[in-house]
């Protein structure tokens, strides 16, 4: 039979979701394009256009990190129809509609500034750059709304060692890809764009920051940033940036973008800490998307124990 193994399987072949569901409407419409039944399967080779969001399409061959949580898993629907990602529209409920046809492939992420190696890799060289991994993790949103999600990735050490940060480089700034065309209710939520974030180098060399292509066994939805995005569970939720295409390692603290739109309301760091409140709300307690009762919000989200030393001497209401 004609399967590919998921060693030989190419980012760009995956087989988007809305079509392998519909076998019907793909077969009617997929003359030609290398479909074929067989013993009454459906076999899907390459499948042409490939360019629309391959979210949906299960991840195999990744190990369970014990740097997990034992929670419970928010459930799938909460987590792809309540999102922030403002390139498609400020409501909660606007990325699952408007991010629907964002084209995800062919994509690459660039990685260059102060390194030895600056790279462009293509889906196929992320998805191999380090074993995957399934990282069940709190995700708090600075809204005091809270997710916890099967991630799939590897740790952005992974990544940065391939290019070889060279002494100056002492933060990452993360950007996002930007195209009015394809995000034209991004005008009008007030923020700049290309979204940026940034890290300083040893909290982007820890072992908790995750590039994530996955989740719930599954690539990305585009509305949790297809193809690849940042995870970073110990900081509030606008640090995990998505749809990442540029990484630049510098030698100064980055611009990042909700930091140039409210200073006064979200920090450079902007660490989880429920003892400093947001100038307009508390963020002393959260709510767990699909929960009717808040819970306390834990410092650095719960992930003290592993991060808290990154701080040490830093007054945190000052670097919040
Ligand atoms: N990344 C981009 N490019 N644009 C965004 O608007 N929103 C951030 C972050 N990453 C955002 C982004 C915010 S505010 C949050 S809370 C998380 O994504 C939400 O991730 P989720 O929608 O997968 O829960």
């Amino acid at each position: 039979m004609l399967i590919k193994k998921p060693a030989d399987l190419k980012y760009s072949d995956i087989t988007p979701k809305s079509i392998y569901v519909d076998r019907r409407k793909f077969l009617a419409g997929a003359a030609g394009v290398g479909a074929a039944m067989l013993g009454g399967r459906v076999v899907l080779d390459v499948i042409s256009p490939r360019t629309t969001a391959l979210a949906g399409t299960k991840l195999s061959g990744y190990s369970k990190s014990p740097l997990s949580t034992n929670e419970p898993r928010t459930p799938y629907n909460d987590v792809t129809q309540y999102n922030n990602f403002y390139e498609f529209g400020s409501d909660k409920d606007d990325p699952a509609v408007n991010a629907k046809n964002f084209r995800t492939s062919p994509w690459t992420v660039s990685v260059e500034g102060n390194v030895t190696k600056p790279q462009k890799f293509d889906m196929d060289a992320i998805l191999k750059m380090a074993p995957l991994e399934e990282r069940i993790y709190r995700l708090r949103c600075v809204e005091a709304w809270s997710i916890v999600v099967p991630w799939i990735g590897f740790p952005l050490s992974a990544l940065l060692q391939k290019v070889e940060p060279t002494p100056k480089a002492k933060f990452v700034a993360f950007e996002t890809f930007y195209d009015p065309k394809q995000m034209p209710k991004a005008r009008g939520t007030g923020i700049e764009f290309p979204y940026r974030e940034g890290l300083r180098l040893d909290e982007a060399m820890h072992p908790l920051t995750l590039v994530c292509v996955g989740m719930y066994g599954e690539t990305l939805p585009p509305q949790d940033g297809a193809p690849v995005r940042l995870i970073v569970p110990w900081k509030y939720g606008f640090k995990s940036i998505k749809s990442i295409v540029k990484i630049t390692l510098v030698e100064k603290q980055p611009r990042t973008t909700w930091n140039m739109a409210a200073p006064n309301e979200y920090g450079f760091y902007s660490n989880v800490n429920p003892k400093v409140d947001h100038p307009r709300w508390s963020q002393a307690k959260e709510r767990r998307l699909g929960e009717f009762l808040k819970r306390p919000t834990l410092p650095f989200n719960g992930y003290a124990d592993q991060v808290e030393n990154l701080y040490s001497g830093m007054d945190l209401r000052k670097y919040f």
